[in-house]
């Protein structure tokens, strides 16, 4: 034991809610120098099949079965004693320790939203011990690029009531100068999207991610109405505010195909589905499409990603769920050509590290993401800005839980100054449009 070394000496997890009422947990980790780290992890609706298992009671008589006293009393009965003495900058040891005490493949003994819980909360300790802030602190030097905001401002899917099948319409406002910049933009067009629904009488009440969520004659209208909301905020389609979608294809699969149930569209093949997005990549600025086609088609991935793959950023999240296994195979088949990174799909910060090592190694992009039930913690941003990803999906310019990341971001860029770096991955959009 080196001296002057912190060392956690407390690990304590409580139930709190999440941003749509339903239980989570919050960690703490507490240090021997009297450093107090708080973690709280999000929960996802439209999950991927694969990914690591939240731990719930499934005690009917509490929250519809959804709470989490079990995976708290782990954190404090079995995480907390295996991890107390320890230096809580041995972040990959620590991660590949909980991966032990639990033993099996999904996390689904102790619980991913346990382990990720305590992940999270030993990283933020070990930045406050070090007196970084936690981007430095994971980042290193080089941590200096703020992610372009993807801002999900029309809500379908699972997430919505509505007749939009398709999950997120999101507003990709790259061609701004500066983060802060690209805030405005994103911003300035989803008020100019809300007074274009009031004008068409078009509810403006919202959904899980803050997206307005207006119940519209097809999918594709979302789209005439976001580019309509971009020129009336008196910005530039495709060059300053671009658009990227997730249809969430996984949760809207069947065995016959593809089935459009909440628009009324029937059901449609794989190739057909590609060329619907064909379609609407010539008629508008999109830049980027995440699960397009479902988790289990990987082989309508490879042709849809042969088909647009060149065009447009094709991302997987169902498909891979964070998980170096799945992405490899991606890799190796050339299923997209970027993939979604989501921390509570693999349920350590460590593994997550290496998801997005493996994409960089291959030449992927990749996409630093929240999920639709979220908290206050605002950890994804300084993660998004440590690992230089470029791209990271928050949600609208709209509800606190989603505002949180987009404001600790601006307050990164601030304190970054003059070392800040905002740069557009999609340079070429604003020349096809
Ligand atoms: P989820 O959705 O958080 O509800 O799983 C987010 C996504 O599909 O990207
Ligand atoms: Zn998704």
């Amino acid at each position: 034991m080196g001296a002057g070394v912190a060392r956690i000496s407390a690990i304590d997890a409580m139930e709190i809610l999440d941003s749509r009422g339903n239980p989570t947990l919050r960690v703490r980790v507490g240090l021997d120098t009297g450093v107090l780290a708080v973690a709280s992890v999000p929960s996802g609706a439209s999950t991927g099949e694969h990914e690591a298992r939240e731990l719930r009671d499934e005690d009917a008589s509490r929250f519809g079965g959804k709470g989490v006293r079990n995976a708290a009393a782990h954190v404090t009965d079995v995480i907390a004693p295996a991890l107390c003495g320890r230096d809580p900058r041995r972040q990959a040891e620590i991660d590949h320790l909980m991966i032990e005490l639990d033993g099996t493949g999904d996390k689904s003994r102790l619980g991913a939203n346990a382990i990720l819980g305590v992940s999270m909360a030993v990283a933020r300790a070990a930045a406050q011990a070090s007196g970084l802030p936690l981007y430095a602190y994971l980042g290193g030097p080089g941590a200096r690029r703020l992610p372009v905001p993807m801002m999900n401002v029309v809500n379908g899917g699972v997430h919505a009531d509505n007749s939009l099948d398709f999950q997120e319409f999101m507003l990709v406002p790259h061609g701004a100068a500066s983060f802060a910049e690209a805030v405005r933009y994103g911003a300035e067009t989803y008020h100019a999207l809300r007074r274009i629904l009031k004008e068409q009488r078009l509810p403006t009440a919202i959904g899980d991610e803050g997206g307005f969520a207006p119940s519209l004659p097809d999918n594709e209208a979302a789209l005439a109405l976001i580019v309509e909301a971009i020129r009336a905020a008196g910005l530039e389609p495709g060059r300053q505010v671009a658009i990227a979608l997730d249809p969430a294809a996984s949760s809207f699969a069947a065995e016959s195909g593809y089935l459009l149930a909440k628009s009324g569209a029937g059901t449609k093949t794989s190739e057909q589905l590609t060329q619907l997005y064909a379609g609407w990549i010539d008629a508008y600025p999109i830049v980027s499409i995440e699960d397009g086609l479902g988790e289990n088609d990987w082989e309508g991935f490879r042709r849809h990603t042969a088909a647009l793959g060149e065009r447009i950023q094709i991302v997987g999240d169902d498909i891979y769920v964070t998980n170096t296994r799945f992405i490899a195979r991606g890799i190796a088949e050339r299923t997209t050509n970027a993939a979604l990174i989501k921390p509570n799909q693999i349920g350590t910060v460590t593994e997550t590290i290496e998801a997005i090592e493996l994409c960089r190694q291959a030449g992927w992009r990749c996409v630093v993401s929240h999920r639709s039930g979220e908290t206050d913690d605002t950890f994804i941003a300084d993660f998004a800005v440590a690992m230089g990803t470029g791209q990271i999906k928050a949600g609208a310019p709209c509800r606190g839980e989603r505002v949180a990341k987009y404001n600790r971001l601006l307050e990164i860029e601030r304190e970054l100054g003059g070392a800040a770096v905002f740069s557009s991955p999609f340079a070429t959009a604003g020349q096809r449009q």
